[in-house]
């Protein structure tokens, strides 16, 4: 009897789960149906048992010290030949702390144009010494990122103007024109300390399609002169270069910069005897001779392909991404891309998991839709339940009601995974950099490497800064350079650094590079 009625249900299940199993062979004997159900039938935990396990299973010193060898030998390979990273800048004078002057400086980040007087007065006045007077900030939301050609850079110069307006003694209605420092957080072939040719963009940036290879700085200008703005661009530099710049204007011995925000990249100050010939063959003679060390636009960003794991979301995104491939640490670590890579572990639990009773939140179907702001709040939750980020969680989704406790446990999971995952790649691609570093500088003893970081991902996700910085100890002590094994590597926050380098960039070059 009791056989009778199980097979009575098994039947039922298999319709209701399977039904054109039922329709295309005959029933399977019960424990199969079990064995199918649980293959392909995740519960939340079990899958987020995996997203946990695909996530976090390479991230061990030994594992990761291997991935910084292999990361380190495809640096040394760019930095020999490429024209798209380990991009040579034209600064080769670090900033010795005592230049002075006010100077305009814009910086053009993945999300934010800020517009900005910088007084530099000194380093022995400490931070005070380098500080910002007056500042706009205009978010850069989609639209504008899809602005194309000259309109990204006319809708540039109408908030310059804007800015100028408030500014009676820097109006940039003078005859003479007002130099300026630009940051610009894309990647940028330099031609000369003011100019260079603009290259591929990511961060969902339309600009470059119509304007690639032309001079960013003249396009700047011509935009400001509609605006009857009389500017100069007198130093233009990549914010990873800018925020490296800052930094060692207070502090000489910071030698290299961390992006991590919207978009990430690394800045170091390396010998030029490094460089392959094809990478300076347009300098002249006098920067060869003057040229020891070079600030380096690593664009690191585009490094990780086959050296870094990947899983199926993020094969997910790369897919459906306008330049796949393009950016492959960028598309696994940054405030871009954490939210969109949740956001498709999600789809799939709506699916297979019956998360959010199987329903996926209308608010998440566009792609990128899902904000990595709403990550921290998860990670940084301290509730019981996690019940106030699962009402934050509600709100900004749109749900009907409050997430459950075994689907915000699932989603804390999810979220820790691709967080912790992010740090340590970013750790990987830090060590690796900092190994090169002594290689070629051929330093051998013990060292302090003060690294200035800026953006959001580094400076407010919480517990991030800090399991980078654990996971960099670990590889430095599990590392083959025994020498080294003292070594420390100091990740410090620098505030605003990219508005406040682009600054410190043109006070150098008035001081006579
Ligand atoms: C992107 C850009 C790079 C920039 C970084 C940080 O990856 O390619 O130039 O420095 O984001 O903003």
């Amino acid at each position: 009897m009791l056989q009778f009625f199980q097979n009575i249900l098994a039947a039922i299940e298999a319709m209701l789960v399977y039904p054109s199993l039922v329709r295309e062979c005959s029933l399977p004997p019960r424990k199969s149906i079990h064995d199918i159900l649980r293959s392909s039938q995740p519960t939340l935990k079990s899958l987020g048992q995996e997203v946990a396990e695909l996530f976090t299973a390479p991230i061990n010193p030994q594992r990761m010290s291997r991935m910084s060898s292999r990361l380190q030998r495809r640096y040394l390979d760019k930095l020999q030949v490429s024209t798209e990273c380990m991009l040579p800048s034209f600064n080769v004078t670090f900033p010795n702390g005592h230049e002075a002057g006010t100077y305009l400086a814009l910086d053009v980040g993945g999300s934010t144009l800020r517009v900005a007087l910088v007084e530099l007065s000194g380093k022995s006045r400490g931070v005070e010494g380098l500080k910002i007077l007056q500042m706009s900030v205009s978010s850069i939301d989609n639209l504008v990122r899809r602005l194309s050609g000259t309109a990204f850079f006319d809708w540039m110069a109408e908030k310059i103007a804007d800015m100028l307006a408030e500014c009676p003694k820097y109006n940039g209605r003078a005859a003479e024109p007002l130099p300026v420092g630009l940051s610009w957080s894309f990647p940028v072939e330099q031609t000369s300390p003011r100019g260079g040719k603009i290259q591929g963009m990511g961060k969902g940036f339309c600009c470059a399609q119509a304007t690639v290879g032309q001079d960013l700085g003249d396009l700047i200008v011509a935009a400001c002169r509609n605006q009857g703005l009389n500017l100069r661009i007198d130093a233009l530099v990549n914010d990873s270069c800018a925020t490296l710049l800052s930094r060692a204007y207070l502090e000489p011995s910071t030698s290299m910069s961390l992006i991590l925000g919207t978009g990430t990249n690394m800045a170091v100050h390396l010998p030029v005897s490094c460089l392959g010939a094809l990478k300076v063959q347009d300098r002249d003679a006098a920067w060869l001779s003057q040229a020891e060390k070079v600030t380096i636009n690593t664009e690191v960003s585009m490094f990780g392909k086959g050296v870094l794991p990947e899983t199926r979301w993020d094969d997910l995104l790369n897919r459906s991404h306008a330049l796949p491939n393009f950016q492959p640490l960028e598309y696994m670590t940054t405030g871009r891309y954490l939210g969109e890579i949740l956001r498709l572990i999600v789809a799939e639990a709506v699916e297979t998991a019956d998360l959010f009773d199987g329903l996926f939140p209308s608010s998440l179907e566009e792609p990128y839709s899902l904000d990595t702001s709403l990550l921290a709040v998860v990670e940084g939750d301290k509730s019981p339940n996690l019940a106030t980020s699962g009402a934050y969680l509600q709100k900004m989704m749109g749900l009907d009601q409050s997430p459950s406790a075994a689907e915000m446990k699932f989603l804390r999971i999810v979220v820790e995974s691709i967080s912790r995952r992010a740090a340590a790649y970013i750790a990987i691609a830090i060590h690796a950099l900092w190994a090169v570093e002594r290689k070629v500088s051929s330093r051998a003893e013990a060292s302090r490497t003060t690294i200035a970081c800026n953006g959001s991902v580094i400076g407010k996700y919480p517990g991030f800064r800090s399991r980078c910085q654990a996971d960099i100890a670990e590889m430095i002590r599990v590392g083959a350079d025994e020498e080294a094994q003292e070594s420390v590597i100091v990740l410090e926050m620098a505030d605003e650094a990219a508005t406040l380098g682009a600054a410190v960039a043109v006070a150098i070059g008035e001081g006579g590079q």
